[in-house]
């Protein structure tokens, strides 16, 4: 058995179905990212899971314990799950010292003083806080105080850690510093992680596994590799990288773009249900387009409206049949096309979704 497992949860809130009917399971020890937009049910379902929210329907489970059934009327409260959680916002008390901040949930926990101590220099000493311990959390910078709330949660030493965007208010350069920082303390103290964001390249890095979540539905589950190279909608598509459209119509051995029908690019052919639909659409990373000589027999032709350089990668705009303007990354080693140029483009990785989906 999963060691998380959520069966069927549902959060209404009037109108709302903020979370609707998920089911979810997670391994001890595993880092699970739930990634979608905003108002898509993450913080919901985090809190569902932290105790904080009831649940309208379904169970949640950890190890062999039920937390939360609707069906049973069952619910055990926050203070009783042994979860760590970190917010988006700097939670932390500011007329606490940075060691009162860490000690706080363990003396309300009513631990002895002896463990008290023992637990709080034990998490300062794995977030590095040790030596501003009597600081206020005011004196350190954002990177400082979320890692207090992170001292803060590892201090009980929880079975699971509940993250909700707990890097968002950083600057850039903290926000990777920190990415590294929770994988190392995962690695070293071996809990779970519920990973909540919207930032699809936080999820990829941080996760073993990763769910993307519209609308309080669960779309996809999968490595973040998997979830990457074989998103199985075009919203999970858009959403997990950079993407380019061509909306094309079907004819008889290819697809149909403006006046000219070309061969199934990549030779892979759109499943029968999109070709039934007789239209598609063909789906490209933008670092997955070919430029092809323009007199040559092979790729569709394209004409390039836009050059950008964005250091490492310049950013292509082409216009391709009468409609489509997609986009095309190279790196700057590749002198490649200028503005106006005509040109052809190939797509050896299709992917291929309902027009409608
Ligand atoms: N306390 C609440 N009362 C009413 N609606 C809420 C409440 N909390 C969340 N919602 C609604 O539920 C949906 C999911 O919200 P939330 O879980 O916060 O999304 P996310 O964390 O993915 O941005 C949104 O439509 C939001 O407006
Ligand atoms: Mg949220």
């Amino acid at each position: 058995m999963a060691y998380i497992e959520l069966r069927q949860v549902t959060k209404y809130f009037g109108d709302v179905t903020a979370v609707d009917h998920l089911n979810l399971t997670m391994e001890h020890g595993e880092c699970l990212a739930m990634l979608g937009p905003s108002g898509c049910g993450k913080t919901t379902t985090l809190r569902m899971v932290a105790g904080f929210e009831d649940i309208d329907d379904g169970e949640i489970f950890v190890g062999e314990r039920c937390l939360s059934s609707k069906r049973k009327n069952f619910y055990v409260p926050p203070e009783e799950r042994n979860f760590g959680m970190v917010f988006q916002a700097f939670a932390v008390w500011p007329h606490l010292s940075v060691y009162e901040n860490v000690a706080f949930p363990l003396r309300i926990r009513k631990l002895p003083r002896e463990e008290v101590e023992k637990r709080t220099k034990e998490a300062l000493k794995n977030t590095n806080l040790l030596d501003v311990a009597s600081n206020r959390p005011d004196d350190l910078s954002g990177g400082g105080k979320q890692r207090v709330a992170l001292a803060r949660a590892l201090a009980i030493r929880p079975d699971v850690m509940l993250l909700d965007e707990p890097l968002s208010s950083l600057d850039p350069h903290f926000r990777e510093e920190m990415r590294f920082e929770i994988k190392d303390l995962q690695r070293r103290l071996g809990f779970s992680i519920l990973y909540v964001t919207h930032d699809q390249s936080e999820a990829m890095a941080l996760s073993d596994r990763i769910l993307v979540m519209r609308a309080g539905v669960m779309q996809q589950t999968g490595t973040p590799l998997e979830v990457y190279g074989e998103p199985n909608s075009r919203f999970v598509f858009e959403f997990v990288g950079l993407s380019s459209f061509i909306e094309v119509a079907f004819a008889e051995g290819g697809m149909r773009i403006g006046d000219g029908v070309y061969p199934w690019p990549g030779g892979v052919l759109p499943a029968s249900a999109i070709r039934a639909a007789g239209r598609g659409l063909l789906a490209v990373r933008p670092f997955e387009i070919e430029f092809r000589n323009v007199d040559g027999n092979k790729g569709v032709p394209g004409i390039v409206t836009r050059k950008v350089f964005l250091g490492e990668t310049i950013d292509y705009r082409l216009q391709v049949g009468d409609k489509a303007e997609i986009r095309v990354q190279k790196t700057r080693r590749n002198p490649g096309p200028a503005v106006g140029d005509n040109i052809k483009l190939e797509f050896p990785r299709p992917h291929w979704y309902r027009v409608d989906g």
